[in-house]
């Protein structure tokens, strides 16, 4: 019954079986192996596209390093004023950057709007006295588990492109969002106007590794430099390959989204038939996170009965506001999460619910 988040569980199996398949013999180092390059290939493949790839061990370096290659130090990256960048990410990415500047723009169920970058961006026309708008950043799937459609994603980048900027998407969990979605992983990034994805696959089943994914690969001129300076380039590269390549093998990563995102509907269907009509769900479940406002009592039953999750902070998602005795949980689902957990779950916050 833990729900805590997608990175508390191991590692797929497969994923770590490839780990043991190249741990024979010897191999060039630093990424130079045979392994890195089918990755990249293999990234191609996926994404219908010339793209230039690189391993990093982290989500945060993956976000933080593609901004640094797209933002110059005197510039601002726009993103959604909750936003894993700049709420979680301890400066990394003003860090990495040299100095770029993080605008925060707020949005209901930590979506961005065209309307909403574009006021931002009207405000920001003071030429040298203000950092220069250089990035749109967005997430897919965002951190309160919503998706942007193609054409959404399309109607941001046409925002950033009238201002010369460049688009990056922190997909983190991008399988999730696009397992859901449905649309093809080309449709939902460069087709759509996205320079540069950082390409999630730890939180769904790897032990380690994220691709940072240019489909403008002019923007990853400097990247190796970026990369060794902030200490991501691993020296037995082979290892991170193996696991991107089983990642993306048979669609592995698609299926491990589809099975948290299964598990996220039905823990959400769950929730909603609870008695008592004290429980609302405020957010569409649209990847692998459920959303949910409970009174405080409930919420005490199911920490004494052993559930585990996130109270997200904040006094609301923006579609909803949470009272006075009443608690604002996410529960995040993974590859891993079994019925048996969802199940668990479902009963004692069932047994909890009838108490009241
Ligand atoms: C939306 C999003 N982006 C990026 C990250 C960063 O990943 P990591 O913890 O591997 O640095 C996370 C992790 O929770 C996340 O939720």
């Amino acid at each position: 019954m833990n729900f805590t988040s997608d990175n508390v569980h191991g590692v797929d199996d497969a994923i770590l079986d490839a780990l043991r398949d190249v741990n024979t013999g010897t191999a060039r180092a630093y990424g130079y192996d045979d392994w890195s390059a089918a990755a990249e290939a293999r990234l191609r493949d996926v994404f219908e596209c010339d793209l230039a790839a690189f391993l990093v061990v982290t989500g945060t370096a993956a976000n933080s390093l593609a901004l640094a290659a797209c933002c110059p130090p005197y510039g601002a990256v726009v993103c959604h004023a909750e936003a894993h960048i700049t709420t979680d990410e301890c400066g990394a990415p003003e860090l990495f950057s040299g100095g770029a500047k993080l605008m925060g723009v707020g949005g209901a169920a930590c979506k961005l709007t065209p309307a909403a970058v574009a006021r931002m961006l009207e405000q920001m026309g003071r030429g040298e006295h203000e950092q220069r708008p250089s990035v749109l950043s967005i997430s897919q799937a965002t951190e309160l588990g919503t998706t942007y459609a193609p054409d959404e994603i399309a109607a941001l980048a046409a925002v950033a492109r009238d201002r010369r900027m460049h688009v990056h998407m922190d997909g983190a969990r991008f399988a999730n969002a696009c397992a859901r979605l449905g649309g093809s992983p080309a449709d939902l990034t460069w087709k759509s106007g996205v320079d540069v994805l950082s390409f999630g696959a730890t939180k769904n089943g790897a032990l380690g590794v994220e691709a940072v994914l240019f489909f403008d690969r002019t923007l990853a001129g400097d990247f190796v430099y970026l990369r060794k300076r902030t200490g991501q380039l691993v020296s037995k590269g082979r290892f991170l390959a193996a696991q991107m390549l089983a990642y993306l093998d048979d669609d592995r990563w698609l299926r491990n989204a589809r099975h948290a995102n299964a598990m996220a509907d039905r823990l959400a269907a769950a929730v909603r038939a609870l008695p008592g009509g004290r429980v609302r769900l405020p957010l569409p479940v649209e990847a692998n996170a459920v959303f949910a406002i409970v009174p405080a009592a409930l919420h005490a039953h199911l920490q004494a009965a052993g559930a585990r999750y996130l109270v997200w902070p904040g006094a609301g998602p923006g579609t909803d506001t949470v009272a006075d005795g009443e608690v604002f949980i996410r529960l995040l689902t993974s590859f891993r999460t079994t019925l048996e957990d969802v199940d668990a779950f479902t009963a004692a916050a069932s047994a909890g619910a009838a108490r009241r």
